[in-house]
């Protein structure tokens, strides 16, 4: 990631323009930055979605128990019969973009009574109907994984369980062998969310066997488990359908089994007879090269695909082929109207269609199932670890917080000016780490730090959205007060590797500047995992005359978009919106105008109609000159598409980063293969665009430039290095109005 120090700057750029009587808004820019970088750090600047979740298991092969009902007299008890019944959810999804399917899922793991009445078929009881989640499986078993893990969260969740008010439809007197239409109301839970829900179907009485058929649909997003968006590879509808096919048996003639046949997802069928290629000479040399860094055990991406072995290949060929053909795998998100950029893991057309054939051809594996599979790639050379810091005490976390976002002191203590010339986080239990957020702070805040750190009761303190210490430019900043040192300047998500910045730069503390280091834990529900004690080391130097201390800007532009067509609600309006900004952030909610201002836009440039889709830009003018060394962008969850030029229009335009596709889950960090140069008063733009119909918005508002994920972002940062050693820090200034509107 790129360091960032714009809290330091924040003060320093303050006093200096303050002294020199700069006009009072310089303060608020700077403090701007300060503030978006925290609201950055609380949706996360890494790699957002590898949740860290358990892989997907074998099925237990056990149904689930039900609430049990009671039969009085002249009534029979029944019992849904596992090796009779399967629960099945249908979902349309589009594949790479294009090809529309329909994703089925099944499970025999259903269990629940019905109570028969032999006078009054109309008394009949339909009980609780319980579907074990868990073991639902579908053709794909990557699919089975991802919407257990991401979305069912069928670990925490494993049962969902219809409960039937009234079960309208039968005769009082039922005949034998005779299908009855039925309608059926209650509350269907998932996903521990419980929602009324009316199923309608079929029953049939023949014997001692009683049929239910019964069906409904239900939104995935009402459940809070979809729908599902893979940016370019797999998106579904909302809608799902889900059935129930049971059938039960008077238990007075026979218990019903309650062991269920587990499917077992040996690998893929062929599909094509063009001749296979080769396992061990074709598809491992790429697998190795491109995939086994993050996809190995205890990888980043081990928890949604293990790439261990021969054997996972081929399970999951399908989704190794669709994963690189719609180039969601490995993950880049910059084009090729980018300049060259380091790094650049992206496979050839000819790899692409290596992987696909392979599959189309059943996988077939010319290797032992068991042969590993081992990363070809050398890890970067790691920092050195001059100072190695942990927590005094490991934290546990209760069992009660499934996100739980702590804050730790760690004391480097520095006698002497220090250079912080690399990092490396060093994960203790890395399967309940979500992100680790590192912070400098200064000798104004310890007593404060020391006062929270433990009260209560357990190491460290609970932060939410940064450090929670006042001295934090997220609170102090926007008001103008900050003088802190306080700046975020290290981050680690999982994947991540160590860091060492360039050669001849890096990142200063002076003696009594300490470490915040913000961790977001993240923990199964009612599991309480092993203690952490995860650790940062820094490879450090003295300063010395010719080193360059890089610094961060964040160049932005305003979000202003109504809201959709046909769309209302009371926050569309935009001074709702706005007020309903600063009820939740308070100061920082004046973020939404400062970004126009900036920009030098009024409203009465923006789009007014209601639209889906929008865009802005913003142009930055360059005060200094320096070397740009790194580049990200930053939007939410709607963002489509982002782009950062230097001198755009001018012969010496150079686009620096062009996501044609945006995927909120890999905010990447890019560095260009050559620094890139620019000179005082060069323009620096920034743009994005948004569709609003990428989420369902229960809540619709008018968008503006917010802290929250549901809000939007059109934020960038820079990591620059002053064009001679020692100049100092330079400021990323407001820009003369932009040419063109900002569209609809
Ligand atoms: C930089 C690390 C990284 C590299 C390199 C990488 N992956 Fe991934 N991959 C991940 C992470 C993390 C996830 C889970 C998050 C996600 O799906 O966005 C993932 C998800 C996937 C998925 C989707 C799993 C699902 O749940 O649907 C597939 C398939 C996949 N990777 C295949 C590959 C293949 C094939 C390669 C090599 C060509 C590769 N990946 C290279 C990190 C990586």
């Amino acid at each position: 990631m790129a360091i960032d120090d714009t809290g330091a700057d924040a003060s320093e750029a303050q006093e200096s323009e303050e002294s020199a009587g700069a006009a009072k808004h310089t303060g608020r820019r700077w403090a701007f930055a300060a503030v978006a970088v925290l609201a950055l750090a609380a949706v996360g600047w890494f790699v957002v979605r590898p949740a860290v979740f358990p892989p997907l298991e074998q099925a237990s092969g056990i149904a689930p128990k039900a609430p049990r009902l009671n039969a009085g007299t002249d009534q029979r008890l029944f019992r849904f019969d596992p090796e009779q019944s399967t629960a099945t959810y249908s979902v349309k999804e589009e594949l790479a973009g294009k090809k529309m399917a329909t994703a089925v899922g099944s499970t025999s793991a259903v269990s629940g009574d019905v109570v028969v009445d032999d006078n009054d078929a109309s008394a009949s009881v339909l009980g609780t109907v319980v579907v074990d989640v868990h073991q639902m499986r579908s053709d794909n078993a990557l699919r089975d994984a991802r919407v257990q893990m991401a979305y069912l969260e069928s670990h925490d969740y494993p049962l969902a369980e219809f409960t039937p008010d009234t079960l309208d439809g039968l005769p009082k007197e039922a005949v034998d062998d005779k299908w009855y239409p039925v309608t059926v109301s209650g509350r269907l839970k998932v996903h521990g969310l419980t929602e009324p829900s009316t199923w309608k179907g079929k029953v049939r009485l023949s014997g001692d066997e009683l049929q239910v058929k019964i069906g409904t649909t239900v939104k995935m997003s009402t459940y809070d488990v979809g729908p599902i968006s893979l940016v370019g590879m797999v998106r579904t509808a909302d809608d799902v359908a889900l059935s129930l096919d049971l059938v039960a048996v008077d238990v007075a003639v026979r218990q019903p089994s309650t062991v269920i046949e587990v499917p077992d997802p040996s690998g893929p069928e062929k599909v094509s007879d063009v001749a296979a290629p080769s396992y061990a000479k074709d598809v491992e040399p790429i697998l190795a090269a491109s995939c086994a860094s993050c996809h190995a055990p205890d990888q980043a991406g081990s928890e949604a695909l293990s790439l261990a072995t021969a054997a996972d290949a081929r399970k999951y060929a399908a989704g190794i082929a669709l994963s690189t053909s719609t180039r969601y795998m490995p993950p880049w998100l910059a084009s090729d109207k980018n300049i060259p950029l380091q790094h650049d893991p992206r496979l050839s057309t000819k790899a692409i269609t290596t992987l696909q054939k392979w599959a189309d051809a059943g996988a077939p594996l010319d290797v032992e199932e068991t042969k590993r599979i081992r990363s070809s790639v050398p890890a970067p050379p790691a920092p050195r670890r001059d100072v190695v810091l942990a927590s005094s005490t490991p934290y546990q976390g209760d069992g009660k917080v499934t996100n739980d976002y702590r804050c730790f002191i760690l004391d480097p203590k520095f006698v002497d000016p220090t250079i912080v010339t690399g990092y490396a986080f060093e994960p203790d239990r890395v399967k309940n780490l979500h992100h680790a957020l590192i912070y400098r702070s200064g000798p104004s805040s310890r007593a404060e730090a020391e006062s929270k750190d433990g009260a209560d009761g357990r190491p460290g303190w609970t932060c939410y959205g940064g450090t929670g210490l006042s001295a934090d430019p997220a609170v102090a900043g926007i008001t103008g007060r900050s003088r802190s040192r306080e700046a975020l300047f290290a981050g680690w998500a999982p994947g991540q590797a160590p860091r060492r910045f360039g050669a001849g730069t890096g990142f200063k503390f002076e003696p009594g500047d300490f470490i915040v280091i913000q961790i977001h834990y993240h923990f199964h529900k009612g599991i309480v995992t092993p203690p952490d004690q995860s650790k940062v080391s820094l490879e450090t130097t003295a300063p010395s005359p010719d080193l360059r201390e890089i610094y961060v800007a964040n160049p932005i532009a305003p979000v202003e978009m109504p809201c959709a067509p046909g769309v209302t609600g009371p926050l569309c309006d935009r001074s709702a919106a706005r007020a309903d900004l600063q009820r939740q952030y308070g100061a920082a909610a004046s973020i939404s105008d400062f970004a126009l201002k900036r920009c030098q836009w009024t409203l009465a440039d923006m789009p007014k109609g209601p639209s889906n889709t929008g865009s802005t830009f913003c142009d930055n003018r360059l005060p200094s000159g320096g070397q740009i060394v790194d580049v990200l962008g930053h939007m939410h969850e709607l963002g489509t598409t982002f782009r950062m030029t230097l001198n755009p229009g001018r012969p010496t335009e150079k686009v620096l980063l062009d996501i044609p596709r945006w995927d909120f889950s890999w905010q990447l960090n890019y560095q260009p293969v050559e620094a890139v140069n620019f000179s005082p008063g060069d323009v620096l733009r920034i743009e994005c665009g948004w569709d609003r119909s990428l989420r369902s918005d229960p809540d619709p508002r008018y968008l503006l430039f917010g802290e929250g994920t549901e809000d939007e972002m059109c934020f960038s940062t820079i990591a620059v290095l002053p064009a001679q050693p020692g100049s100092g820090n330079a400021a990323v200034r407001p820009a003369a109005q932009g040419t063109r509107r900002p569209g609809g």
